[in-house]
């Protein structure tokens, strides 16, 4: 199917009320945003203003004439809209594949309506099977990871693939850490509430009941609306 999923799915979150309606809008990371952002008509950018989660989507909104504002100017935005590496069944993510999980989650959390865009490569049964990145103070590495043992997590420091030797080093300066958390007993709001309780740990890319609604492009784009319960 190549991209034509994640085309569609873009292309539904446009069609959302809640996007039509909005004056100011989030915009996350990633492939399935790229589609969103080439297919944004030209009118919104004169009359919306945007967000984006990471300097790579501002750079590029900012090459389609958009208006972007820096996320320390704004304590509310009306929509945010991005992808997900991975959906479960409740609608909970895993993000962070770009390194840009913790703007992610704050654009998220400041929105009013969180859609998420993806095609159906990304809907799974179990969140811990897959990679969960989190992002760390460069300071607390070590003990972060020393701690992730000692929760029996197998904690791996991202690392570029090229470009430049060593660690991934996200837009607001953190080390991404990625976990494979397959063994983890325990429900997945309990493995959050951990890894965000170890100091040094900025921020987790697991986004449990944060989604308002979950788009999935297939053959078609199938618009769930979640109610959101906000943790
Ligand atoms: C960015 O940090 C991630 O959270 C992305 O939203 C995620 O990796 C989805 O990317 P794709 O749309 O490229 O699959």
């Amino acid at each position: 199917m190549g991209d034509e999923g994640k085309r569609r799915a873009a292309e539904a979150a446009l069609e959302l009320e809640e996007y039509k309606e909005s004056e100011v809008v989030g915009i996350g990371t990633g492939s399935t945003v790229a589609h969103l952002i080439s297919l944004i008509p030209e009118k919104d950018f004169e009359e919306k203003t945007f967000v984006a989660s990471s300097m790579e989507t501002a750079l590029s909104l900012k090459k389609r004439g958009a208006k972007v504002l820096e996320g320390a100017l704004l304590d509310k935005i009306d929509i945010y809209i991005d992808g997900a590496d991975a959906v479960d069944g409740e609608g909970n993510l895993v993000k962070g594949g770009g390194a840009a999980l913790f703007r992610e989650k704050i654009l998220a959390s400041m929105s009013d309506f969180f859609a998420v865009i993806v095609d159906e490569s990304k809907l799974v049964e179990s969140l811990k099977y897959k990679s969960i990145p989190i992002e760390v103070n460069p300071f607390a590495l070590s003990y972060v990871l020393r701690k992730l043992r000692e929760m029996e997590l197998r904690g791996e420091v991202r690392k570029a693939g090229s470009g430049k030797y060593g660690p991934v080093v996200s837009d607001s300066f953190g080390i991404i850490v990625d976990l494979d958390a397959s063994d983890w007993k325990e429900g997945i709001e309990e493995l959050d509430r951990r890894l965000r309780n170890i100091v040094g740990v900025v921020e987790t890319g697991l986004f449990i009941g944060m989604a308002d609604a979950i788009i999935v492009g297939g053959e078609e784009a199938v618009v769930r609306k979640l109610s959101r319960r906000r943790v």
